[in-house]
């Protein structure tokens, strides 16, 4: 069955009116970081998308965590409470925030800087050994943006599940940048996800790789939706 993921993008700028949509918890956590500004966007963005979607002010909307490694409801994947119906994922940089919203079926979206993937451990850190010979004939840009889309297809997958990084992304096989995005390999010793499917998204800034995954058969539909 055709899984329909509804994407929003937007491009991060300083809105003090932004401000007035957070909570208190979301209020107090941009006010540690250095540069507040990408989270306020972001999570902006994640509350005017839902917004529109339920019929319900963004600013009324209430989140619960739950992290699958340990329990905890201070960390691990948000959903929005009082409404099992939709389910929702949220990546972004310094200069970009996407969204992607379903009706229920567990997604994950990661956006990427290419020049993120600029890095010499890259390999080490992102890749199986089997993964890397598909990045031998890939030079200067091209080589970054074939990491950034790998990269993200793998966080993609990681964070429709929940776990994070908590799994060790070299234990996560994607298919090679060049191919159709598809797990080929989960060899963490977290469970595996019974089924996923994965699109590498479409975005208007051509500086960003992004991924979806949903659990489940697919194939995915995007669908843009303004922010
Ligand atoms: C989820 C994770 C991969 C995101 O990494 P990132 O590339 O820095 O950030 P992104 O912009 O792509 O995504 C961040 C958003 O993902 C969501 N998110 C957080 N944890 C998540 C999880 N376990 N699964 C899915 N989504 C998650 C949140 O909406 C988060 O936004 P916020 O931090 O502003 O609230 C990373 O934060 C991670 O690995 N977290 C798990 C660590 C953990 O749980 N440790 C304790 C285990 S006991």
């Amino acid at each position: 069955m055709v899984v329909r993921v509804e994407l929003a993008e937007a491009v991060i700028v300083d809105d003090p009116s932004f401000r007035a949509l957070l909570d208190d918890t979301e209020l107090a956590r941009a006010d540690r970081k250095r540069v507040p500004t990408p989270f306020i966007g972001a999570h902006a963005l994640v509350r005017t998308v839902l917004g529109a979607r339920l019929g319900v002010p963004p600013q009324d909307l209430r989140f619960r965590r739950l992290c699958p490694t340990c329990g905890s409801r201070q960390h691990g994947k948000p959903t929005v409470s009082d409404h099992g119906g939709v389910a929702f994922s949220l990546s972004y940089t310094d200069s970009l925030a996407v969204v992607a919203v379903t009706d229920g079926v567990e997604v994950g979206v990661d956006v990427e800087h290419v020049s993120e993937a600029d890095f010499g451990g890259f390999a080490r850190v992102t890749l199986a050994p089997d993964e890397v010979d598909a990045f031998d004939d890939l030079h200067g840009p091209d080589l970054l943006r074939a990491r950034a889309q790998v990269w993200s297809r793998k966080e993609a997958i990681l964070k429709a599940t929940g776990h994070g990084l908590v799994v060790d992304p070299t234990e996560v096989v994607v298919s090679p940048p060049a191919e159709e995005p598809r797990l080929v390999a989960w060899r963490a010793s977290e469970a595996a996800p019974d089924v996923v499917a994965l699109h590498d998204a479409p975005l208007g800034s051509v500086e960003h790789r992004a991924a979806v995954a949903v659990l489940a058969d697919g194939p995915i539909e995007i669908v843009p939706v303004s922010g």
